[in-house]
């Protein structure tokens, strides 16, 4: 890339408490590699069209800050769910979108998202390709959902499931204070994948054997077999406690829940109530106590909790896609190809685009008890060593400080 040429950076999709942690890479990263204006572009890709630019020099200019964006939750910039047209020369949108970045100089763009963001990258760079633009188009990976093929993991997902795992064991030790027969439903997000509910299994330890079952969206829910393992586990024991990922579909793969008719751009089912559902089905069926604990968005915005391991490799994610870029890369993602367990080590590498736009990936059966409800010693393996470590606090007034880009 000329050095003149800028860099604008985008975050797009569900945030997580990681991702301004690969934005303080990219922003890092530009500056290492001599990059002169750093601009970040406010809600994604549709606020790049509507002009909404700001210059990151104006807020992330100290090391202190830099430290301060690693530790904020939810996305700097503001996020978007929008979905580019098929690109096709001469269309509006296309043309508007590199008008734009022509105007401002821009040699690469860098945008921080997870699979429907990379259905970004991959038409923009493939519009490049179109008309021969030399503008490099780079994905970084993001979310607590896991679900993107290729990486080992996600950046996010490491800080969620420290948080799922802390939490789950939380409740767990609350759940049984009562002298009497309940059963606790904690509804955790993930889409079609159960990587982030299967972390809740983290929290069985030496101090804590719960969560008593799994409900994963890998595995379609037979909803009367499942009432009945729960009443013999009752006479077992007085309290449960079960993990139930937003996503869990019946035998025939519709979802438990769904908010009717309620899509995002890229056509995702809007999903939430879970847990509602399934602690009114169980209370009407079995007759015992139950509760519905909906975490929603405190699990992905729980920078309190991130994990160390989590923060560091999404800042280096970030950094490295800015060499790729300068290296001459475009259309591409950069992932993480693990190395080892234990001691764990991944390394950061780039695969083409294509290979991950809009693919989920789910856990391997391999990984799911044989009965379904529940995960084995080779996912907590791989898990385990996302989790592992935790960030200085900086803290005023007795609560976590943030940076905000809102002026
Ligand atoms: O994309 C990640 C995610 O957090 C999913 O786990 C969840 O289903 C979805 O985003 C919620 O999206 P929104 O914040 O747009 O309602």
């Amino acid at each position: 890339m000329e050095e003149k040429k800028n860099l604008i950076v985008g975050q797009s999709g569900g945030p997580t408490a990681a991702i301004n942690s690969s934005l303080a890479g990219v922003y890092s990263g530009a500056k290492h590699y001599g990059i002169k204006k750093v601009y970040g572009m406010r809600h994604g890709i549709e606020g790049l069209l509507a002009e909404k630019i700001i210059d990151l020099d104006d807020t992330l200019d100290s090391t202190f800050n830099i430290e301060l964006l690693k530790r904020t939750p939810s996305s700097y910039l503001g996020s978007c769910r929008y979905k580019l047209p098929k690109p096709e020369a001469g269309n509006e949108i296309y043309k508007k979108i590199f008008e734009i970045l022509e105007k401002y100089n821009i040699g690469m763009l860098v945008y921080i998202g997870g699979n429907d963001s990379m259905d970004t990258i991959q038409k923009l760079s493939e519009y490049a390709s179109m008309i021969s633009s030399s503008i490099r188009f780079i994905g970084v990976p993001k979310t607590i959902d896991n679900d993107l093929p290729v990486t080992d993991h996600t950046p996010g997902f490491g800080s969620a499931a420290k948080y799922i795992a802390t939490s789950i064991s939380e409740i767990v030790r609350d759940s049984n204070v009562y002298d009497l027969k309940s059963v606790t439903f904690v509804e955790i997000m993930g889409r079609n994948a159960g990587w982030l509910t299967a972390a809740s299994a983290l929290a069985q330890n030496k101090f804590n054997d719960g969560p008593d079952f799994i409900l994963l969206p890998e595995i379609g829910l037979d909803l009367k077999g499942f009432i009945k393992v729960l009443d013999n586990k009752l006479a077992e024991k007085n309290n449960i406690v079960v993990a139930v990922s937003e996503g869990i579909k019946d035998q025939n793969g519709n979802y438990i829940s769904e908010d009717e008719g309620n899509v995002d751009a890229f056509g995702h089912k809007m999903l939430s109530g879970t847990s509602d559902f399934m602690a009114k089905i169980v209370k009407t069926e079995l007759g015992v106590k139950t509760r519905a604990i909906e975490i929603n968005t405190l699990q992905r915005a729980a920078a309190h909790l991130q994990s160390k391991t989590d923060i560091d490799e999404a800042f280096n994610i970030g950094f490295l896609g800015v060499k790729a870029g300068i290296e001459g890369e475009t259309g591409v993602m950069m992932y993480f190809d693990r190395v080892s367990d234990a001691p764990y080590l991944s390394i950061i590498r780039k695969c083409d685009i294509n290979l991950v736009a809009n693919i989920e990936k789910e856990i391997p059966r391999g990984w799911i008890s044989e009965d379904g409800f529940g995960v084995n010693e080779k996912f907590i393996e791989y898990a385990k060593p996302l989790i592992m470590g935790e960030l200085s606090n900086i803290v005023c007034d007795g609560i976590q400080s943030h940076i905000s880009s809102l002026k």
